[in-house]
């Protein structure tokens, strides 16, 4: 590439149309305002908002807990199958505009098995969008089980148990929620049980806790891929590590801004580490809370910190390089991103 292409700025066609990857993605985290409001009329729920405005101007949060408390107050209005299917379906018709090409999002079952909902009926109604989102738009996925980490060990071996007969839909765990007061190693013998069953393994770790977390995530947990992880630049030998064992960090600049992780997305270090050669990835964690799917997490960057279309390149190459699928379909995408100009 020229130095003067270089030097252009990127635009949001170039970024939209550009092949991503997305491997942080909480499903309930997608729901946008209108579709609360169409599920909670079409179920008979209440919620205590007039409408899709209101909803949208009451998402001002302060840090993680402000947020999750309104996600999961969203979440009570997905009851039956057909409920997550839509949700998801909904999220693959967006990636499909978007040009990502393979996703690996998470779901919460104990967000909806302890309001009484089955397992099965989270799992299937997922399950039956993602095989759609291959036949009919294209895009591969793997499916990731998260364990809510305010509740207890006990609550995630039993959510685990539930899992079982679905291990041929699920390729690995995660642990999501509030991570002050409850870190990773809590749930270190049901991640082992998990790995037992075949499944990989990934953490939120260093979203808002210490660096200390990521450690532990990484030699605990065993995790294949850190979740959040900007906490990791605080620690130098952490930092030599992660740039040894090429491991990935998902991160998500719209969420980290908007839960204050960090001030301004000018102050956002995912580019020093890229530079550093930490194996750091874009992802959208929450889409329909923190104003913005994958492409416009890259604008926020081009705007922010002037990413170029080297560094996207390499973001995303990141991504697919982390991803849980064969090497086989890494190469090819891989090709597919580097023929992309
Ligand atoms: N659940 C959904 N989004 C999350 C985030 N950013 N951190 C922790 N748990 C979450
Ligand atoms: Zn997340």
């Amino acid at each position: 590439m020229t130095q003067e292409r270089e030097m252009e700025k990127i635009s949001f066609d170039w970024l939209n149309k550009l092949p991503k990857v997305e491997l942080h993605l909480h499903l309930e985290g997608t729901l946008e305002p209108e579709l609360m409001f169409e599920l909670a009329q079409r179920n008979q729920v209440t919620i205590p908002f007039q409408s899709v405005e209101q909803l949208r101007a009451a998402y001002q949060f302060n840090n993680l807990q402000d947020f999750l408390d309104i996600y999961y107050q969203g979440a009570e209005v997905l009851l039956v199958a057909q409920d997550f299917y839509d949700l998801t379906w909904a999220y693959l018709l967006k990636c499909k505009e978007q040009n990502i090409i393979h996703v690996e999002p998470f779901f919460d079952p104990q967000t909806h098995t302890a309001r009484g909902i089955p397992f099965a009926t989270v799992l299937e109604g997922i399950e039956r969008a993602l095989i759609d989102g291959k036949n009919k738009l294209g895009i591969s996925s793997k499916l990731i089980l998260c364990f809510l980490r305010h509740l207890s060990e006990e609550d995630a071996f039993n959510t685990l148990a539930q899992a079982i007969p679905y291990l041929d839909k699920i390729r690995a765990v995660g642990l999501d929620s509030s991570e002050k007061g409850h870190p990773p190693e809590k749930f270190s013998r049901v991640f082992a049980k998990a790995r037992q069953l075949g499944l990989l393994t990934v953490a939120h770790a260093g979203e808002e806790g210490p660096a200390g977390n990521i450690w532990t995530a990484i030699n605990d947990l065993q995790v294949a891929r850190v979740d959040h992880g900007v906490s990791a630049i605080s620690d130098q030998p952490l930092m030599a590590e992660l740039i040894k064992t090429q491991m990935p960090l998902t991160i998500c600049p719209l969420s980290n801004t908007k839960l204050k992780v960090f001030a301004d997305m000018s102050d956002h270090t995912i580019l020093q580490m890229l530079a550093d050669g930490v194996c750091v990835t874009v992802n959208s964690d929450d889409p329909a809370y923190f104003g913005g799917y994958m492409t416009e997490n890259f604008v926020a960057l081009v705007d922010a910190l002037n990413l170029n279309k080297t560094q996207a390149k390499q973001l995303v190459a990141n991504s697919i390089n982390g991803s849980f699928v064969s090497q086989k379909s890494k190469q090819k995408m891989l090709v597919q991103l580097s023929d992309y100009r």
